[in-house]
């Protein structure tokens, strides 16, 4: 019987962020055609596709530095098409940058503390003055909270070290540590393990585990190792030429023709998982 069917079946959490039909043109060039799907709370999600698929396009419109040319994007319940990045950034939605945006002169402890005015103050500018000024009490709170944080992201060596002596492994993890300074809800991460090596990746992958279980940060990334999606992810999204053409478990998307064809160029729907594996082997 239906009533009893609907009884059973475990409600699905409203989406945490819901993105539906967005569609972004740069002047004749369509970076995003009716792109949808969902993010659960408390999930990881992966946005995967070939190069200039259109992920960091995507990634773009959801934290508001690209205005979409149609569909609409909801976080928490609440329609966010047209609130301000920073705004959208307040609320929540935090993100790291495809290539390091860290400022590459001041200490790793600076840059997480600028992290963390993005719900105070709109521009760095005005961040930059906050540092010298800082109210008392908030200091406090802010400081508690960055100590929590370099203490996790086992950052504390190089608290004062300039970003620009670091490797570029170490850069990214400060990268995360400004992110999460902001105490997002959903963590964008774009490319986080972009040319790390296998042990600095592994590091990233536990770091990004670890943020959800002891965090309760629901994280949405954009990433090329795919070996780490698939160990990673409870859903994965594949873009490729600005839509979606698969999305689902790792499984199904791994088993999925459509994404066979548009990574391998084969509609062999073994090829990837092979392909996979022997990665594995070789950095095993
Ligand atoms: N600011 C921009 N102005 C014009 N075209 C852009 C802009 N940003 C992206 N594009 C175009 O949109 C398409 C998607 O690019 P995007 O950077 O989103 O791809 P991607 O999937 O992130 O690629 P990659 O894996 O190389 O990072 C490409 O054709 C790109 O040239
Ligand atoms: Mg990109």
């Amino acid at each position: 019987m239906e009533t009893t069917l609907a009884r059973g079946a475990p409600a699905a959490a409203p989406p945490l962020l819901q993105v539906d039909s967005v569609t972004l043109a740069f002047g004749g060039v369509r970076a995003l055609s009716g792109v949808g799907f969902g993010v659960q709370p408390g999930s990881i999600t992966a946005v995967i596709g070939p190069n200039g698929a259109g992920k960091t396009s995507l990634f773009n419109t959801i934290s508001g530095f690209y205005r979409p040319t149609g569909g609409s994007i909801r976080f928490k319940g609440q329609d966010i098409t047209h609130v301000p990045a920073p705004q959208r950034a307040r609320m929540g939605l935090g993100r790291s940058f495809q290539n390091i945006a860290l400022f590459r002169g001041m200490t790793v402890l600076d840059n997480i503390k600028l992290g963390r005015h993005a719900h105070l103050k709109t521009n760095v500018f005005d961040a930059l003055l906050y540092l010298g000024r800082a109210r008392r009490e908030e200091a406090e709170l802010r400081r508690d909270i960055e100590e929590r944080i370099i203490d996790f992201l086992e950052i504390d060596h190089i608290r004062h070290a300039p970003v620009s002596a670091l490797s570029y492994g170490l850069q990214k993890r400060v990268e995360m540590a400004r992110a999460l300074a902001m105490q997002p809800e959903i963590l964008m991460l774009d490319e986080p393990v972009a040319g790390m090596n296998r042990e600095e990746t592994e590091d990233m992958a536990r770091f990004i585990l670890d943020v959800r279980a002891e965090w309760g940060v629901t994280v949405l990334m954009v990433e090329h190792d795919m070996g780490m999606v698939m160990d990673l992810s409870d859903h994965v999204v594949v873009l490729n030429f600005g839509q979606i053409i698969a999305q689902g478990t790792p499984a199904v998307v791994q088993a999925d023709p459509e994404v066979n064809r548009a990574y391998l160029g084969s509609g062999d729907v073994g090829a990837l998982r092979r392909k996979l594996h022997a990665g594995a082997r070789e950095t095993a």
